[in-house]
């Protein structure tokens, strides 16, 4: 008798149990498959992603292939990923970024929170199964990297930088690129400069996201930022004081005369919960909503004071993650919902998601 021969309608069978965790529906039945071949035991094909995120991803590979190699005869199962978001459109002249949305955090001033909020709507929208890269643009004092607890950059290939990556985040920092003790003093130019490497250098991927983490004031960083990569969308951040808003106010300006619609305003350290149950307004009250009422842009949400953000930034483990049922966490997972939501309602009015360019 001959060995029972390994047909693709087998594989499709063993491939149909095999559920796409968000569209819940087999991988088959979603047209998810392609360029099935079969080769004695050996099996080959692609998956074609419609949301290629990291965990997602791994998930999808690892019941793919026990699916397959449980059918008898099978020795080996190749599978390779390719995802359908649109190619680029490519125009003369522009360097395509394949980046859909990049979304900056600013304040007028320092110390806020801004890569406090950078950092957990990033690793948030990577958990809802977007491809996010994080830029941090602070050249002058990167934070980025203690944040996300990564300490240095995977080996570049031949042409280009490869990014760290955290927490299904993929980041890139000049802290990475200089010692910690090492003063910057750049220059406007070299300044200018190093954002665009981080841009037109490094090898992001395709991205849903980028998220990039300004440094405190309305400088050259935003401009050199805006000059480089069309910005979909600016985040102000603020605490509740009179001091901190008039800051901010003057961010949201940068932002205005940039062309960066502005998403919204964030409000921080915006209370402290005590042991009772009670709130501390420790920097006053409302601040955050008054600016964003004023500015008519929407107001995104308030975060509390919690020691355990403090505590995430410091030891490389976002709140997010170390305490994701914290009142901090749940106040920043709504935040990155909601800008989720504000850019996918501005991309449809868009009528798509234009891929970013970068001007030679
Ligand atoms: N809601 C919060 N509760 C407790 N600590 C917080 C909160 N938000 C931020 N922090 C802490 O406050 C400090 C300043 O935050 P962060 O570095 O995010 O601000 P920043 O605006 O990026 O500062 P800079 O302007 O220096 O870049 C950090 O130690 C951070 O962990
Ligand atoms: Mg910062």
């Amino acid at each position: 008798m001959v060995d029972e021969l390994i047909t693709k309608e087998m594989v499709l069978a063993a491939l149909r149990k095999v559920q796409e965790p968000e569209l819940r529906s087999d991988l088959v039945s979603l047209n998810m498959i392609e360029d099935l071949v079969i080769d004695g035991g050996r099996i080959s094909f692609t998956i074609i992603l419609t949301t290629p995120a990291c965990p997602l991803k791994t998930r999808i590979e690892n019941e793919a292939r026990a699916a397959v190699i449980s059918i008898k005869g099978v020795k080996t199962v190749d599978i390779k990923f390719e995802s359908n978001v649109p190619s680029d459109g490519r125009s003369r002249g522009l360097m395509q970024l394949p980046i859909r949305n990049a979304i900056a955090i600013a304040s007028g001033k320092g110390g806020v929170g801004k890569s406090t909020v950078a950092v957990n709507v990033a690793v948030s929208l990577a958990q809802t199964g977007a491809r996010v890269g994080l830029l941090d643009a602070d050249i002058y004092g990167p934070n980025i990297p203690t944040m996300m607890g990564v300490v240095s950059l995977p080996p570049p290939t031949k042409e280009k930088l490869t990014p760290a990556e955290a927490y299904c985040v993929k980041l890139m920092s000049i802290g990475f690129l200089v010692k910690p003790d090492q003063p910057l003093i750049w220059r406007g130019p070299m300044l200018h400069s190093a954002i665009r490497q981080f841009l037109s250098d490094v090898e992001w991927g395709e991205l849903d996201y980028l998220i990039v983490d300004l440094p405190p004031g309305t400088g050259d960083a935003a401009l050199s930022l805006t000059q480089s990569l069309p910005l979909s969308g600016g985040i102000i951040v603020t605490l509740p004081q009179l001091v901190s808003l008039e800051d901010a106010r003057r961010g949201m300006e940068m932002f205005r005369q940039l062309n960066v619609p502005i998403l919204g305003v964030v409000e921080n350290m915006s209370y402290l919960e005590l042991p009772d149950g009670s709130r501390m307004d420790i920097f006053g009250t409302g601040g955050g909503e008054q600016l964003a009422k004023e500015g008519k842009v929407p107001f995104l949400g308030t975060i509390p004071i919690d020691a355990k953000v403090r505590a995430g930034g410091d030891n490389g483990r976002p709140v997010i993650i170390e305490d994701p049922k914290s009142p901090a966490a749940n106040a920043l997972r709504s935040i990155a919902e909601v800008i989720a939501a504000k850019i996918s309602v501005a991309a449809l009015e868009k009528n798509a998601a234009i891929p970013i360019t970068i001007l030679d």
